[in-house]
């Protein structure tokens, strides 16, 4: 389980003040549960997670994850970056193995152990084609396939799919899923999508900003496994334009009452 409690989050301004990025927060993730956070834009939700990967320290409160505080980044976690960050010199299943590499495993090694995991992506084919020959897609598939191959416990996805196109992004999203269900991970996902989060989640967490804190934390009761018409469902058409309508609010938008 990972425990955020009371994290906040400091950043010093150039004009030698200070600016609270996040306050406050605090809830909690469950072993194996998908769990959203959605946002408006500088709301701190990168930060959160890279918090919880250990690579920006909390200036207030703590994170637990089975009872130990995260003071730095650990093997139990992955984390999948909105840009696609390959190795632009090395071929796709170097790139896939490159997370064994840096864990201690040989260059050949690596190549072996991340062949299923290029497989489980679907592109096998393209073992030692580069990243520049590659979509954004399938980038963003080898670098799903490295996260994966180094076995996390939690997987941290920054708007993965945040660069794709429309009907790309919604296979990504149909393959992540599939990928969840066999693998089992704990995934903490943040998107700008709410069809995103409903489609995905057991759980999403909507932010309010200035400072970055909790407004509220939704359940998502739809049947798995997620299928395409998940997405028709009146549950599912509930639930986004709830948040939409928090979105919308914590924007000010004067068209729409304020929010309860
Ligand atoms: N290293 C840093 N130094 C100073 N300010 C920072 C730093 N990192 C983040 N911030 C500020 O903290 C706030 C939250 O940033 P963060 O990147 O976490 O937001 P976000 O919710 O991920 O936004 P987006 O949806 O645009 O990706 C922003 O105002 C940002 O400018
Ligand atoms: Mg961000």
């Amino acid at each position: 389980m990972i425990e955020i409690e009371g994290i906040g989050r400091r950043f010093n301004t150039r004009d030698g003040g200070s600016f609270e990025a996040l306050k406050d927060v605090s809830f909690s993730v469950k072993d194996k549960e998908f769990f959203s956070i959605i946002g408006p834009s500088g709301c701190g939700k990168t930060t959160l997670l890279k918090m919880v990967a250990g690579l920006v320290k909390p200036t207030a409160g703590r994170i637990d994850i089975d009872g130990q505080t995260v003071i730095g980044p650990g093997e139990d976690r992955a984390m999948v970056f909105q840009q696609f960050v390959l190795l632009p010199w090395a071929d796709i299943l170097t790139n896939v193995g490159f997370g064994l590499e840096l864990r201690g495993m040989s260059r050949k090694e690596s190549r072996e152990a991340a062949k299923p995991y290029l497989e489980q992506v679907g592109l096998t084919r393209f073992a030692e084609h580069y990243p520049h020959e590659l979509s954004g897609g399938m980038q963003q598939r080898v670098g799903l396939a490295r996260a994966l191959a180094v076995g996390p416990d939690i997987l941290l996805m920054d708007e993965p799919f945040g660069a794709l196109d429309a009907q790309t992004r919604q296979l990504m999203q149909e393959d992540l899923m599939r990928l969840w269900e066999v693998e089992q991970t704990t995934v903490i996902f943040v998107t700008h999508s709410m069809d995103e989060a409903a489609y995905l989640s057991d759980r999403v967490l909507v932010m309010d900003t200035h400072p970055g804190r909790v407004r509220e934390i939704l359940d998502v009761p739809l049947p798995r496994p997620r299928e395409e018409s998940t997405r028709r469902s009146p549950v599912f058409n509930e639930l986004t334009s709830h948040m939409w309508h928090e979105l919308r609010g914590m924007m000010g938008d004067p068209t729409l009452p304020a929010p309860e």
